[in-house]
């Protein structure tokens, strides 16, 4: 029996070889034949993880868009028989609601590991780049997401985030009614948040992880030591040219990946089944309220993954300052691969100071994510957010100093293992 199967697998194998010869290398190339260290710890499962979230936010979409209704008049009812008598609609739609939340919090995670261990290093700086772009279209795609339900939330978010390019000198108020399609969001803003939502952005989003894991699988993986593989001995059990610390992605790898994807799964589905909008973190009480252009909510904030940057926003007194803080802040990830002059890559090997500047990055991102989400009205708490936002700043624009001046400990020649 088995020989039937293997000898039939094989013909197929070898009918689709002689028509597409190339399908097979780019195969072994990625996956078979990538060698990725031997070192990865758990930092290293939040990329696949990323895929995973990626994966379900496109399928749980195209189910949702089979009922969802994009115009101002029917969105949010549509929503509410999606939640009700579409069957398991409720499943589908939390599973693309929560599941953008999980999506940020995995990619958030999946950062923080590039920062640790140097992995936007020489030769990484384009995987960096490309994943930051990445970022950029995530939080407008997710922004587009959250304004479809035509909730209060969507209405007021939408209103006081696109009003935002109204700070910019002469052409502000134009490009605030060119986006919005309107004097207020409507109709017109929620058909091309749709159509932008749905297909133009996951398009493009698909396209940069394909560069993104393009342009890793080049250069290769960086892992916990920091140190390249590449560079070292040569020759392992499977072939003598490649790396010896490094092993065939396939099985390896994807067999570790099914692990952990099975937990994040089982971790998905209780946040998704016990607590969906995880008291209104996930998706805020507000949203179940339909839009009204007459009623203001008492908070209008966004979600938890943009309060952040809200909360530098929030605490800048004049708006155009605010608007480019704001914007700063994201943009200056950009330049870390520039700004980075340690000697090594890996934080296992930097000194005190780049562990503290980390962890004070880490709580000043945190902290300033718990203030934007607040009601913004404590003078005290503006005051900190102040501090906080000139921490944050700080940490990148001192970054060539104190990388430089930080001890730092001899780097193995070869990664490290713990057997
Ligand atoms: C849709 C979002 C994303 C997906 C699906 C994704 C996917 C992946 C995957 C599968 C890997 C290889 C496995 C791993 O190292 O964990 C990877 C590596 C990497 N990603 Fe992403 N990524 C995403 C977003 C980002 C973002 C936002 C950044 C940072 C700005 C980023 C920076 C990196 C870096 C620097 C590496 C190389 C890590 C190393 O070799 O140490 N990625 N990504």
């Amino acid at each position: 029996m088995a020989n039937i199967f293997t000898r039939s697998a094989n013909g197929v194998m070898d009918w689709v070889n002689e028509r597409a010869p190339a399908l097979a290398p780019m195969y072994r190339k990625h996956m078979s034949e990538y060698y990725a260290p031997k070192n990865f710890n758990i930092w290293y499962i939040f990329g696949v993880l990323s895929l995973v979230a990626l994966v379900n936010q496109i399928v749980t979409g195209i189910f949702l868009t089979m009922h969802f209704k994009p115009s101002a008049a029917e969105a949010f009812a549509s929503v509410e028989y999606i939640m009700r008598d579409v069957e398991w609609g409720w499943l589908i739609r939390y599973m693309h609601s929560t599941g953008a939340s999980l999506f940020f919090v995995v990619v958030y995670i999946h950062m923080f590991r590039g920062l640790m261990y140097g992995s936007y290093r020489k030769p990484r700086e384009l995987v960096w780049i490309l994943g930051m772009l990445i970022y950029l279209v995530l939080m407008a795609e997710a922004f587009m997401g959250y304004v479809l339900p035509w909730g209060q939330m969507s209405f007021w978010g939408a209103k006081v985030i696109i009003s935002l390019f109204g700070a910019i000198p002469v052409i502000g108020n134009g490009l605030t009614e060119w986006i919005m399609g309107d004097y207020l969001p409507g109709d017109a803003t929620l058909n091309r948040f749709f159509a932008l939502h749905v297909i133009a952005m996951p398009l493009v989003l698909l396209l940069l992880v394909v560069l993104h894991l393009g342009a890793l699988h080049e250069v290769g993986s960086n892992n916990p030591d920091g140190v390249e593989i590449k560079k070292g001995p040569k020759g392992n059990r499977w072939s003598p040219l490649a790396p010896a610390d490094g092993i065939p992605f396939h099985p390896y790898y994807t067999v570790k990946d099914t692990v952990f994807v099975g937990f994040f799964l089982m971790l998905a589905a209780f946040i998704i089944f016990f607590a969906p909008a995880l008291g209104g973190w996930f998706l805020e009480h507000d949203n179940f309220t339909e839009a009204n252009r007459l009623v203001t909510p008492e908070h209008i904030k966004p979600v938890w993954y943009y309060t952040p940057y809200y909360a530098m926003l929030r605490v800048i007194p004049d708006k155009l300052g605010g608007v480019l803080v704001m914007f700063g802040a994201i943009a200056i990830l950009f330049a870390v691969p520039w700004l980075d002059r340690s000697k090594v890559h890996s934080v296992r090997y930097r000194g005190w100071i780049s562990k503290v500047m980390l962890v004070l990055l880490a709580v000043c991102f945190v902290w300033l994510g718990k203030i934007g989400a607040g009601p913004g009205t404590d003078p005290v708490e503006t005051q900190i957010g102040r501090v906080l936002t000139f921490l944050y700043f700080a940490f990148f624009i001192t970054m060539p100093l104190w990388t430089k001046i930080d001890k730092t400990k001899p780097v193995p020649e070869r990664v490290t293992t713990h057997d």
